[in-house]
């Protein structure tokens, strides 16, 4: 069943049907002011840092679920209804939201009254803008009565949950002719406040919610709308909202804009003050007065769309798949934008005060927005790399506020460091920029501590050469990519988390065959760095700790028929066929295939058939199998979640495109392409009611065989299944790779594709590239032209800047 439908044109996901399975949610901003909003008017808005300057309050974990939000409430003297349905929950005769690149409009329409409520927050601007619209389609005068509604949040997400004794002490607002101002601790250290305008003269407002709604009354009965008049509340302490009230009205065919503006400010220490107590609204003035007509708030809207046709225009596709079209040209490329922006902290399964931006994590996000904004990749390449320590080793994120590395999620994973490598390298081959490798770059952010960011590479590389075990395996640490396989931790207390607790390495024989497949990957990406610099020494070394390490899978980690997936503390083997239950894992058969060990024995063939064999199923791969069905204290974690989900046999779309890679190192194009329709939100919205969550994005996993309810997702948006499915179906399976002195051209498809056409831009120039498959092959390129003249080999060289060039590709 779905609940609305696809409009590509707009580049917009249309719900027709409010009561969605599980809210669906968009992002607005992109820079330094950020909004989450759901499909009925929920969510909330931060500045930089969800946990440190929350404006909005949010609900997690509510009854009903989505409490809280940027509400409108209209009283129209018949009925009290929101254009949203939520909160009210008034029965609309139409409604319609529209999830496009960083904005949401919410149409209701409600006994011939239309509202229309458009969310974006203007490039470059610390706010978010609202225009609401109303017109009235009856030819009687509507008399509207207009309430706005959000809700403060006490700036520290965290604190504002728990802290009561001194919440309800400090909360204090200002209002000033149509704006309401929230300055709670702006007199003590805080250097900023946030503000809610209307650009109307308002006929009255409540800042405290208690007088707004009525103490016992819910989100969906406030009790001055149902009143139809506000008290002009001024919160002391309790709970301070903003709520602007706005009569209007329409005659027969009329319609009104009113422009809302929820906005943030920073002033200097010595400027905060206007008067005693009046703090200073100098540029929030300013800022409310770029958008206090509707036309202004339009111009502003074409702005940011001029802005998403530059990012989206950088790498479209046209299969005759309009499925993979849209997923290609729009979302996928959308939803990489989205965890750049926020990583894994804010989302509805993220309560942006858990995790800040992860080491690992970020940098596999960087390959699927490098091409869309290489400066920006760049900066925070540098912000990553600062987070190192001069061993290799990192912290596993950082809070974006300071940029500082924290421990407060864990550390000592060693995956973290090759990931520097991935990310570093995927921009050099997007931009042509070797400079990046000369920036001095700190260890742990300590000034004076910096070298090159080449040399954090080399750490990065020997952090792994450096830490190897007893069968010349790289030693996981506290875990590898897979935050649940915890083979050092035998934590038997449930008070505390098995990311934090103390981490028992020592002399211990944890191995991960996870590592040796990415060190071989990422390694040899470092050696083919190291040549074109013309480091030739530094190269030749690195390639002997990769060969050395190829040996040593191919002897320690082959089971016969796949990868095993690591060594336990003791020395044992964990996912192979000699254990009791998760005899085979996802994440070593995707890595030893991408780096194609074994290829000539067979082993790569095996390793992939026996992931079909075990691991496939109709909603995708799972991650291991057979489930965990009891809690193993030596593996953590991963045996503690049910059988069927999360790292316990969940489908983690993370990693199904590892396999998908491994199956066109292995040239099988029809399987690669299976896999990844399975996952592929837009060829699942059929099934919305079962899968759950957004249609249009990723989500990081889907309940796998062995689950209650196999096929049904959780955590969408925030997760690196965004980053490498695009890098799988772009680079892999679609086969347009960056290089260091071109664009190569390997496609591996399904052998019925008659070919695609690809436009794609490039240091400065542009591609049309027209692959051709006229003997239904899986792989291989036959020839390629540029401008009709044939090139030796697969590569596009680079050609000359501000150029069209058209490149044909028979396979
Ligand atoms: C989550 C984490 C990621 C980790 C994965 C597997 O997605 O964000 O860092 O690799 O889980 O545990
Ligand atoms: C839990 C999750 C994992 C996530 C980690 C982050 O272990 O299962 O997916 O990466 O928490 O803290």
């Amino acid at each position: 069943m779905k609940y609305g439908h696809f409009d590509d044109n707009r580049r917009e996901y249309v719900i027709t049907n409010p009561r969605t399975p599980w809210p669906w949610i968009n992002y607005l901003g992109n820079e330094d002011f950020f909004s989450l909003v759901s499909n009925t008017g929920g969510g909330y808005s931060f500045y930089k840092d969800a946990k440190f300057r929350r404006i909005t309050r949010y609900r997690y974990n509510n009854v009903p679920m989505d409490s809280g939000g940027k509400y409108f409430y209209i009283n129209d003297g018949e009925s009290v209804w929101s254009p949203g349905w939520k909160p009210c929950k008034t029965e609309l005769d139409s409604y319609e939201c529209r999830h496009g690149m960083n904005y949401t409009t919410i149409k209701g329409v409600k006994n011939g009254v239309e509202a229309e409520a458009l969310y974006f927050v203007p490039l470059k601007t610390w706010a978010e803008v609202q225009k609401l619209t109303l017109r009235n389609t009856t030819n009687e005068v509507k008399t509207l009565k207009i309430f706005s509604f959000v809700e403060w949040c006490l700036w520290n997400a965290a604190t504002d949950m728990e802290n009561f004794q001194r919440n309800f002490s400090t909360g204090e607002v200002e209002i000033e002719d149509s704006v309401i101002y929230h300055k709670t601790e702006y007199k003590e250290r805080r250097d900023h406040f946030a503000y809610y305008s209307v650009n109307e003269p308002m006929q009255g407002f409540d800042t405290d919610r208690e007088t707004f709604f009525g103490l016992y009354n819910g989100f969906d009965e406030p009790q001055t709308v149902l009143e139809g008049a506000p008290r002009n509340s001024e919160a002391h302490g309790w709970s301070p909202i903003a709520s602007h009230y706005v009569e209007v009205v329409l005659q027969p065919g009329e319609s009104k804009d009113l422009v809302y503006v929820l906005g943030y400010v920073e002033n200097a220490q010595d400027d905060k003050w206007e008067s005693k107590n009046i703090i200073n609204k100098t540029k929030a003035k300013a800022t409310i007065a770029r958008f206090d007509t509707a036309a202004k708030v339009d111009a502003a809207l074409a702005e940011l769309n001029a802005y998403w046709d530059n990012l989206l225009n950088v790498f479209t596709i046209k299969t005759g798949e309009e499925k993979l079209d849209r997923m290609v040209n729009i979302w996928n490329q959308y939803q990489c934008m989205i965890t750049f922006c926020f990583s894994r902290s804010a989302s509805f399964f993220e309560s942006g005060i858990g995790r800040g931006m992860g080491f690992r994590d970020s940098n596999q996000d960087l390959v699927g927005f490098v091409h869309q904004i290489p400066e920006r990749a760049r900066e925070r390449i540098i912000d990553i790399a600062s987070t190192q320590f001069p061993d290799g080793g990192c912290y596993h994120q950082y809070q974006p506020l300071t940029k500082k590395g924290n421990n407060e999620i864990g550390q000592g994973f060693n995956d973290d460091p090759m990931w520097l490598i991935l990310g570093t390298t995927a921009y050099i081959k997007e931009s042509g920029d070797f400079t990046i490798l000369e920036e001095p770059v700190p260890f742990d952010n300590e000034a004076g501590s910096e070298v090159s960011l080449f040399h954090h590479l080399t750490v990065s590389f020997d952090h792994v050469v450096n830490n190897l075990g007893p069968h010349g395996l790289p030693l996981s640490g506290r875990a590898d990519w897979n935050d649940c396989l915890n083979l050092n931790c035998f934590s038997n207390d449930p008070n505390e988390s098995f990311q934090t607790t103390e981490n028992k390495s020592e002399g211990s024989q944890a191995q991960s065959l996870m590592i040796a497949g990415l060190f071989v990957v990422y390694g040899r990406d470092y050696v083919e760095l190291c040549k074109v610099i013309g480091k030739t020494e530094e190269a030749a070394r690195a390639q002997q700790h990769i060969d050395a390490m190829v040996e040593a899978i191919k002897l320690n980690g082959w089971d016969g028929d796949w990868f095993i997936r690591a060594y336990d503390y003791f020395g044992n083997k964990i996912g192979s066929k000699d254990n009791e239950e998760s005899k085979i894992f996802i994440e070593s058969n995707g890595w030893c295939t991408m780096a194609g060990i074994g290829l000539e024995e067979g082993m790569v063939a095996k390793a992939l058939d026996s992931v079909k064999e075990r691991l496939d199923c109709e909603h995708g791969i799972v991650l291991n199998n057979p489930p965990f069905t009891k809690y193993y204290i030596e593996y953590g974690e991963i045996s503690s979640y049910p059988p069927g989900y999360k790292e316990n046999a969940g489908i983690f779309c993370h990693n199904n495109p590892w396999i998908m890679i491994g199956e066109t190192v292995q040239g099988r194009g029809d399987r690669a392409w299976e896999y990844f329709r399975k996952i592929c939100p837009s060829y699942t919205e059929e099934i919305s009611d079962l899968h759950k969550v957004e249609p249009y994005v990723y989500a990081q996993m889907i309940a796998g065989k062995d689950a209650f309810k196999p096929g049904e997702a959780k955590n969408s948006w925030l997760t690196g299944t965004a980053a490498w499915n695009y890098y799988a179906i772009t680079q892999y399976i679609l086969g347009i790779q960056p290089t260091y002195n071109g664009l190569r051209i390997e496609p591996c498809i399904a052998p019925e594709w008659k070919g695609f056409a690809v436009t794609r831009k490039f240091r400065g120039a542009t591609y049309l590239i027209e692959v051709k498959n006229p003997n239904g092959s899986m792989k291989g390129v036959a020839s390629l032209t540029v401008d009709g003249k044939l090139i030796e080999g697969n590569t596009i060289p680079l050609m000359p800047v501000g150029g069209t060039y058209k490149v044909e590709v028979i396979m």
